[in-house]
């Protein structure tokens, strides 16, 4: 991995929403890494947690009502495997194995984030690997190497309820909210 190209990445990001002190290298994470996902990013509430819905991924306290099957979900990542595998925090899931998160890279797409549990049926662009943390902030690292951090959040029928998405385009997408998928917790106010 690229260690320098990731740094310069994350600063970039990180200039735009938090303050670089908030980002601490953790490179000698042990494996396997299981965490959970928030989202954080302006105008949404802080830390909305990162849950499967129907085979695609959302974020918010509830399940929008068009979503039959919601399951909050803890990811498993190792550093030799760049896939982030799907632990249902329920035990009542149909599932015929453990579901694998995948983004579809295809230039200029604009498209949800799934889940699959098998990806030998998922379309030419559609990926399940190259995902990774750094200091706690998911990013997706692409065939030439570049550190890939966008994700957005697209408002769903129900207040503070999106469904996320990946954006393979070069430019900012219009539609939608940039959003940070992090492993660190909203801090609670009491
Ligand atoms: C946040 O909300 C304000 C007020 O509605 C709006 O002007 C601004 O463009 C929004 N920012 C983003 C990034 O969506
Ligand atoms: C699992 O259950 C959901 C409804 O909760 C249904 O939509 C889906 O088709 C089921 N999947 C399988 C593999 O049975
Ligand atoms: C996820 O967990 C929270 C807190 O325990 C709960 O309020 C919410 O209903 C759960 N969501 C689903 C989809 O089970
Ligand atoms: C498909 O999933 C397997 C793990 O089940 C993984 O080893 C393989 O690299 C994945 N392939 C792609 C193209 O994502």
């Amino acid at each position: 991995m690229n260690l320098i190209l990731l740094v310069a990445s994350l600063v970039a990001y990180a200039g735009s929403c938090v303050s670089a002190s908030a980002l601490k290298p953790r490179a000698n994470q042990a494996t396997p890494t299981t965490f959970k996902l928030y989202a954080y990013g302006p105008n949404i509430t802080n830390g909305l947690r990162f849950f499967y819905g129907d085979g695609q991924a959302y974020i918010g306290s509830s399940a929008p009502p068009s979503v039959t099957q919601a399951v909050n979900i803890t990811l498993t990542s190792t550093d030799s495997d760049t896939t982030f595998l799907v632990n249902a925090d329920s035990a009542t899931t149909n599932w015929t194995s453990q579901p694998m998160m995948y983004i579809d890279t295809t230039t200029n797409a604009f498209e949800p984030v799934g889940f699959t549990t098998s990806n030998t049926t998922l379309s030419e662009g559609e990926v399940t690997e190259g995902f990774g943390l750094y200091g706690g902030w998911a990013f997706h690292l692409n065939d030439a190497g570049t550190v890939d951090m966008n994700f957005y959040a697209s408002p769903t029928e129900e207040n503070d309820v999106y469904l996320v998405k990946w954006n393979a385009a070069s430019t900012k997408a219009t539609d939608g909210i940039s959003i940070a998928l992090r492993t660190e917790a909203p801090m609670v106010i009491t």
